[in-house]
């Protein structure tokens, strides 16, 4: 496995690695069985996988939230090698964001609503950096959670408008036994907290927005940011809700038996 650092690398070593398809599993690091579970994905279905590793500063608003953002590169690496990844993308900001950087991709009217509404410009920031990801990796295949199903309807609408030649590849949600779905930020909850957030799997498991934010207004020590039916590819009950400093995602399908 190779990990390179710079654009210039990165193309480099996809050139001389790739013949037949590239597999592309864009991360921010601090990775767990549901990132596994893409790259294990790719790992079957393409003949040159490619992680990108990347925290990536414009998604995040400027309230310490980038800074406290998990990391833990070496383990990340290792789990990668351990599942069969070729590559490893793993830029600075500056390398991504050269001094003067000024051009961005806004997906205007799916980016503003739910999490965008309570995170403004973050999904601006997320569609800038996987379309400069697609375009220095030039992958086949590009590989999503389900668990961020509003992410997935931005980059969807993106490939589809910007007429890009990447199959979106959308894999179900990883939860614990206890159903809470895995994501890097459920390591800030307390082990309190943690018992309060599986409100939200519950209630979302009701498939109902009433029922849904009924549960939720009952449970204490949770602040519901949102608990809304979204009209995405599948539709989705999604909700969003704050447990002490850490705030979490989740969303159910509503058609369909995919997570
Ligand atoms: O889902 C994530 O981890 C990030 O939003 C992504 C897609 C890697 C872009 O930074």
């Amino acid at each position: 496995m190779k990990v390179c650092r710079t654009v210039a690398e990165i193309r480099a070593a996809s050139t001389s690695h790739s013949r037949g398809s590239v597999g592309l599993v864009p991360t921010m690091g601090s990775l767990h069985e549901g990132h596994l579970s893409l790259l294990r994905a790719a790992r079957e279905e393409c003949d040159t996988v490619v992680m990108s590793l990347f925290v990536n500063p414009a998604q995040f608003a400027e309230d310490g939230d980038l800074e406290r953002y998990p990391r833990d590169e070496a383990r990340d690496l290792e789990l990668a090698r351990a599942t069969g990844v070729d590559l490893v993308f793993a830029p600075s900001a500056d390398e991504m964001y050269p001094p003067g950087f000024q051009t961005w991709v806004e997906v205007a009217e799916l980016g503003s609503i739910l999490e965008g509404e309570h995170r403004p410009g973050h999904f601006r920031g997320v569609a800038t950096v996987v379309l400069k990801l697609f375009t220095i990796v030039r992958p086949d295949r590009a590989y999503f959670g389900q668990k961020d199903a509003q992410q997935v309807e931005v980059l969807r609408r993106m490939i589809r408008d910007l007429a890009l030649e990447v199959e979106l590849r959308v894999l179900p949600t990883v939860r614990d036994a206890d159903g809470l779905a895995l994501s890097s930020r459920n390591a800030f909850l307390t082990p309190e907290e943690r018992e309060r957030a599986l409100a939200l799997p519950r209630a979302l498991s009701t498939r109902d927005p009433v029922a849904a934010r009924a549960a939720l207004a009952e449970s204490n020590g949770l602040v519901v940011d949102y608990v809304e039916v979204a009209d995405f590819d599948p539709p989705v009950l999604a909700g969003a809700v704050r447990v002490g400093s850490t705030r979490l995602v989740d969303n159910v399908p509503l058609e369909g038996d995919d997570e």
